[in-house]
């Protein structure tokens, strides 16, 4: 077999075996050293009986890159032919007896360990970064989801280096050892997988706030941050304690250890991390002020830190049986945040949001080269498929479910699973039976969500008789082919005065599906796809005046939102194809009601109904991927509107420009509002200039990060005299804080088709390092999705992005995987282009050394051209 033919590194979910051995107990030791540290593990070893075995199998153990030192079978010495290693892993050839001890040491590097998976060091700190395969490159262990350990870790390190050592579970004791070190050791009472496994070291400030449950037990809570941020705790803290109250009251869920740490990492390959009781996160997602953060900034900490609290339970206490089924916690979890912020924000504007992401990103993924179903049949590198679709889609699905059987029992049937699975590897049919067994209801069409991929077409025909008065809609899935599905439709049926006659969730079932309403006096206007109830594209003939009513009259505002944006692009399709002068009429006569009630309309919501889609939908919509076409219909159409209501933006910017710095809904909207209206005022030629120098203005004078960043974004982008001097102040004031210098990386790069020069420069700075992802993201990520840049006809998006790609290859391979996958859009372009990207593609496939996380994104990228 060839090592680097890549079909030979696929794993199967066919191939699934349960483990043949297993460790119910680990003790680990570990001599923290930035550039060695020693690693001793002490396994109990069991052998899972699976009928009769005449000869006991050899043990295998996953190892990575590790110094081997010794190998002990009960206490005795292994000879070098006992066992072989190879680039996987130890193979320990003849296992004493069905139950032994084993205990191995090793040696690392944290030092050399910039992929962050395994144990590396972040500044000064040692921190552990294991989901899914990292425990690995720690010591040799089996390491699968479905060998739950007990852990006994004992931490011994330098005192003044670090004088913090946590792990999971509660503190047993500490000791002061001679030589400057000092010893602390952790016990984690609940069996739990190798992800889960966490430990920190460093020199860290913290502070702590207690959490009394519904039982009455007292919770330790701790954050743990750099000396310098302490301030920047306090939301996160907050957000946690109303996560812990939420799962409480929503699901009878309560924490189960005495002592729950959340801990900033600055170098972290994704949001945040769920190992138990020791939470870690990219600071980016733990620090915040209003100073320093943005209002999205903390709704994203409110969320994330709500994520990874409730993993305690959807993950950790019940885990996975193996990766393939990684949507069973993901998808059910970020379900279960995306409620807690709608009950905790604006429910509306939280589903519209979270609407606008699945469209922008998941339909997108869903669409090219690297779609999967949420429950993904093969991967090479499992790192590879924490995706949108995994998470997003698979958070979709969970809420169908929810829809279908009632929000009650819904809660009803995921108590009943939690208890029935309490500490056990489970799969996703696992938790769809607990539903089935509460609701009694057969979910068989529904359970293939878990294994159709790409999203649904489904055609729908009204079908109305005026002499009977009957009304009917009829589903037809557009892929005859494909696995039948069950879904939930929210559907309203308006009367002409746009009062609601009747409302319901159907249950669409199979390949065509129909449903008739009687007595109807004149045809009703139908809402579909209220709160946007199925993730379907749904193919419908229907007017634009059907959209402007329910743009008018809708009551739910989901639906209200999208019926307006169907507006919009019935405009710009109209702009599009002859620029008639007439184009804009309906839009109007709904801005015009809009702007006449706009008292009524809560201003986030308001925020929201103006903004005009983004370059990526728009050219979605339109089937056109020319962007410089696209932006110039936008443009257009903004400057459009923006003229018409001049008058009404100038006096939306004035009412809104005093808010009070803090993170209320009243004043996230007035600041949403205030700068919807000054990018608008920004597009009227004529006080353009006097515009800019406002928002100069309101960039020195901000006393929230919102209002500061919006006008060096609008700067930006409007490419004008005032852009140098506000990335210049903005650069000054803020050189020292990386957090807000990533905002300062991305607003450059966002936006304009010459972004590439500029993004070559900033590379190029002192303070853009390879090594730490949120930088590359915040310049790398930000330019791959701007589309005039990247897609520039010349192709010098793609070179660049090859560059970059070729040296995190060495690097951060997972983040070169991650950035990579943008170039899943490239088929769209026109042959020219697409062929510079081509052959960069083939260019790194060549190279040495190329990892297997982005060998298999390009490949895949490449087969779909
Ligand atoms: N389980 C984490 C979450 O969704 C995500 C995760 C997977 C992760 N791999 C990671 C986070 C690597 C950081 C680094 O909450
Ligand atoms: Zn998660």
């Amino acid at each position: 077999m060839n090592s680097s033919d890549i079909s030979s590194k696929v794993h199967r979910l066919e191939d699934y075996a349960p483990p043949v051995w297993t460790t119910p107990e680990i003790a680990l030791r570990f001599d923290l050293d930035i550039e060695r540290t020693l690693v001793r593990a002490e396994y109990k070893v069991h052998f899972n009986e699976i009928g009769f075995v005449p000869e006991l199998p050899s043990l295998f153990l996953n190892g990575v890159s590790l110094h081997l030192i010794s190998v002990r079978v009960n206490g005795l010495l292994c000879e070098p032919n006992q066992y072989r290693i190879t680039s996987l892993g130890l193979e320990l050839f003849k296992p004493p007896a069905k139950d032994f001890t084993l205990l191995i040491e090793n040696s690392i590097s944290p030092k050399s360990n910039t992929a962050l998976e395994g144990l590396y060091h972040s500044g000064k700190m040692l921190c552990t970064q294991n989901e899914p395969e990292g425990f690995r490159k720690i010591i040799y262990c089996i390491d699968r989801p479905d060998n739950l350990s007990i852990f006994t870790v004992t931490l011994c390190g330098d005192q003044s280096s670090y004088p913090i050592l946590l792990s999971n579970g509660n503190l047993i004791s500490t000791r002061v050892l001679e030589n400057g070190k000092h010893e602390a050791v952790w016990f984690d009472p609940f069996p739990k997988p190798s992800y889960l496994f966490a430990l920190v070291a460093g020199n860290l400030a913290h502070v702590s706030d207690r959490f009394v449950t519904s039982s009455g037990r007292a919770i330790e809570l701790r954050i743990f941050v750099d000396e310098k941020n302490i301030e920047k705790t306090e939301f996160a803290m907050t957000s946690l304690k109303e996560a812990m109250r939420w799962d409480e009251e929503t699901f009878g869920l309560e924490y189960d250890l005495d002592l729950f740490m959340i801990v900033a990492v600055d170098d972290f390959n994704m949001g945040a991390m769920e190992n138990k009781g020791l939470n870690l996160f990219n600071s980016k997602l733990v620090l915040a002020d209003k100073k320093s953060a943005t209002d999205e900034t903390f709704e994203s900490i409110l969320g994330v830190v709500a994520h990874e609290y409730f993993h305690n339970w959807t993950g950790n206490r019940v885990t996975l049986r193996n990766w393939f089924n990684l949507t069973l916690k993901e998808g059910l979890t970020v379900f279960r945040d995306q409620w807690f912020t709608e009950d905790k924000t604006d429910a509306s504007v939280k589903r519209i949001a979270d609407v606008l992401f699945l469209k922008e990103h998941q339909f997108a993924e869903d669409a090219g080269p690297i779609s999967h179903p949420i429950l993904p049949k093969f991967y090479v590198e499992m790192n590879n498929f924490y995706t949108v679709t995994v998470y997003e889609k698979g958070a979709e699905v969970i809420r169908m479910l929810s829809l279908l059987i009632g929000r009650e029992t819904f809660k009803k049937g995921l108590s009943h699973y939690l208890k029935e699975y309490d500490g056990q590897g489970v799969t996703y049919e696992e938790f769809i039976s607990a539903m089935e067994f509460v609701s009694k209801k057969n979910l068989d069409l529904f359970r293939n969500w878990y294994h159709r991929k790409g999203t649904p077409n489904f055609k729908i025909n009204e079908i109305w008789n005026d002499t009977t008065g009957d009304y009917s809609l009829e589903f037809i899935d557009m892929d005859a082919e494909a696995l039948s599905l069950s879904f939930p439709m929210s559907v309203a049926l308006f009367t002409e005065e746009g009062k609601i006659k009747h409302e319901e969730i159907l249950e669409v079932k199979g390949k065509s599906f129909q449903r008739n309403w009687k007595n109807f006096s004149s045809k009703p206007i139908i809402s579909l796809q209220r709160s946007f109830s199925a993730p379907i594209k749904i193919h419908i003939d229907r007017n634009i005046r059907e959209y402007s009513f329910l743009a008018k009259y809708e009551s739910e505002g989901v639906s209200r939102f999208f019926a307006l944006q169907e507006v919009i692009f019935e405009t710009l399709r109209k702009q599009f194809q002859n620029d008639s002068p007439g184009a804009t009429l309906d839009l109007f006569s709904i801005l015009d009601e809009i702007f006449r009630e706009k008292e009524k309309i809560a201003k986030d919501f308001l925020s929201y109904l103006l903004n005009v889609p983004s370059l990526t939908q728009i050219a979605d919509v339109l089937k056109c991927y020319d962007y410089e076409i696209i932006f110039s219909l936008r443009e257009k159409l903004i400057s459009l509107i923006a003229m018409r209501y001049q008058d009404q933006f100038q006096a939306l910017y004035d009412e809104n420009s005093e808010t009070i710095p803090i993170q209320s809904r009243l004043e996230i909207g007035k600041r949403r509002l205030k700068n919807l209206s000054l990018s608008y005022l920004l597009h009227i030629g004529n006080i353009r200039d006097e515009m800019s120098e406002k928002a100069l203005i309101q960039q020195r004078n901000a006393k929230h990060m919102s209002e500061e960043l919006s006008s060096l974004r609008f700067l930006c982008e409007g490419e004008g005299s005032n852009r140098e001097r506000s990335v210049a102040d903005f650069y000054e004031k803020w050189k020292a804080d990386p957090l807000v210098l990533d905002y300062w990386f991305s607003a450059q790069v966002s936006y304009g088709k010459n972004a590439r020069e500029r993004a070559e420069s900033l590379s190029k700075l002192p303070e853009f390092r390879f090594e730490n992802p949120n930088r590359v993201r915040a310049l790398l990520g930000a330019f791959a999705r701007n589309p005039r840049s990247f897609h520039h006809l010349d192709g010098s998006g793609y070179l660049f992005m090859g560059a970059a790609l070729e040296k995190l290859n060495y690097i951060n391979p997972q983040i070169a995987a991650n950035l990579g996958k943008l170039f899943q859009s490239i088929r769209l372009q026109p042959e020219k282009p697409k062929e510079i990207a081509k052959l960069e593609i083939e260019r790194l496939l060549k190279i040495k050394d190329l990892s297997n996380d982005l060998e298999e994104v390009l490949s895949k990228i490449l087969k779909g051209l």
